[in-house]
């Protein structure tokens, strides 16, 4: 799923923006096509055929390309029908395909492009403004719509409720959103700031929400200079410096009123509240690949200079996101989340072998990519809050899917782990799968090639790529124990 949005070759932007006009192409055709199919798939338009095409097919129709193309895509959405455009297939350079090229051709008929699930689509940006699912910036979720659209797709395939799994279920908008229209839904989940906030979507659906209210004109009369005296932010070395001195006693004395609430899934919210303020009133921003600090912590970053811009206090941040967790509990969500939904707290590559066979209908997931993107670092001041040491932090980056460059080998765990199981001839096949991919050997004596050329930013970015993908073929084949829809 989530490799739709690095996948689509990009034109450098000009500075109008126009639309390429061979996309109007592919568009106006999805759209003449639609008539015979409700899926209808059509080649990248690349070529002057499409382009020829694109000037034809409106005029016989009497309409513009760009008529055509902003109705079909109106239209696709509000009917969730998938239009497709196929990637464009790789030439090759000496007329032979190499292991990868080959390994392309055999899929090209899977890899497609969907318009319609653009990045805000595909992102958690989609959820910025969208009850319950706005409640913690977790920037690699899904959207709720996202979910939706592909949900409502398999749904006319199948009249009997599914069950989805989500390895890799971060917040968990998959189970949700299968939870919402009456599916079962299992995730599993390693890092703890997705499963709280998880978590806090199924307190939603049980709550009392007049206790939740209460609790919160409380707060009015709450002394801020008051802090907890045996409380202070529990810092990581990454977190040092990240709040000003007022912020964190606002926190320790917003801690200390949270403390008293009498009820248990109040008290949780207003603890979960406080984590998912964090970022805003801290001197550092989730920003792509990085936690990005502000000039005003003091840290020396060289650099860039960069400015955040207005950091509000925490007890303005926590009385505005009190009042969003409210007016979001007021629309009551009518128990539509936690219903047949359950979640594991704990590694994917341990948890999937312990399932039984043939349990899911669908998976929808999105693993972290092998990108060197480190879940740790990005979420730090949220696992510091939530009482993660250095060892914890250390030990949970090496247990998560190896994304980063410290990540060492899990085969030799994983291998004793199947032996407890029973499972050694499954093991062995999953070694034998992972051999087997030669399009990944090619790209491994490359990258080796490239360190020994002293080529690579880091020394053990071809170890990475190699437990990447062991990891991720073990997942894949756990998947496959079940037969899907
Ligand atoms: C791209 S995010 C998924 C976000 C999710 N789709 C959502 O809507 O919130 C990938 C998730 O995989 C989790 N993860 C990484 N390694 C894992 C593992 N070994 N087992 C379970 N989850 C893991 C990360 O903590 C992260 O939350």
């Amino acid at each position: 799923m989530s490799s739709t949005k690095q996948s689509v070759p990009r034109k450098k932007a000009s500075r109008k923006r126009k639309q390429p006009k061979a996309l109007y192409g592919a568009k106006a055709r999805a759209r003449l096509g639609k008539e015979q199919s409700r899926c209808v798939a059509v080649p990248l338009p690349r070529t002057q055929e499409s382009n020829d095409r694109l000037l034809e097919e409106p005029q016989a129709k009497g309409r513009t390309a760009a008529a055509l193309m902003t109705e079909l895509l109106e239209e696709s959405l509000q009917n969730r029908v998938p239009v497709k455009y196929r990637l464009p297939r790789p030439k090759p350079a000496n007329g032979s395909l190499n292991a990868r090229e080959t390994l392309f051709e055999r899929f090209a008929e899977k890899l497609i492009v969907n318009p319609l699930l653009t990045r805000k689509i595909v992102s958690f940006q989609g959820s910025k403004t969208t009850p319950f699912y706005r409640w913690l910036k977790y920037k690699e979720a899904f959207s709720p719509e996202l979910v939706d659209y592909l949900y409502d797709v398999v749904d006319d395939r199948s009249k009997r409720p599914l069950h989805v799994l989500d390895p890799f279920a971060g917040t968990g908008t998959a189970l949700t959103r299968a939870s919402a229209r009456g599916w079962k839904a299992t995730g599993i989940e390693l890092m703890p700031v997705g499963a709280f906030a998880l978590q806090a979507r199924f307190v939603a659906d049980r709550v009392e929400v007049e206790k939740f209210r209460r609790s919160l004109d409380a707060l009015s009369s709450l002394d801020w200079r008051d802090a907890r005296p045996d409380w202070h932010f529990p810092h990581l070395r990454i977190t040092q410096d990240a709040f000003a001195a007022g912020t964190e006693s606002e926190m320790s004395a917003y801690l200390r009123h949270t403390d008293q609430i009498a009820d248990e899934d109040v008290r949780f919210l207003f603890w979960f509240a406080c984590l998912s303020v964090l970022e805003e009133v801290s001197h550092t921003r989730k920003d792509g690949q990085y936690l990005r600090w502000d000039h005003r912590s003091g840290r020396n970053l060289g650099g860039k200079r960069f400015d955040k811009g207005r950091i509000p206090k925490f007890r303005e941040a926590i009385r505005g996101r009190l009042m969003d967790f409210l007016k979001d509990l007021d629309l009551r969500n009518g128990g539509g989340f936690s219903r047949n939904a359950r979640v594991v707290q704990g590694s994917c590559l341990w948890e999937l072998p312990k399932l039984p066979e043939a349990e899911f209908d669908l998976v929808l997931t999105s693993p972290p990519y092998c990108n060197r993107y480190d879940y740790t670092r990005t979420y730090a001041l949220e696992l510091a809050f939530c009482g993660n040491g250095e060892a914890d932090i250390r030990q949970l980056r090496q247990t998560l899917l190896s994304a980063t460059v410290e990540n060492k080998s899990k085969r030799a765990q994983l291998k004793g782990y199947y032996a407890t199981l029973g499972a050694q001839s499954r093991y062995s096949s999953i070694e034998a799968a992972f051999d087997g991919q030669e399009a990944l050997r090619e790209v491994l004596i490359l990258l080796k090639q490239a360190r020994d050329r002293n080529e690579l930013s880091n020394n053990n970015v071809p170890d990475l790529v190699e437990n990447y993908f062991f990891e991720m073929a073990q997942v894949v084949f756990e998947l496959r124990r079940s037969p899907w829809i």
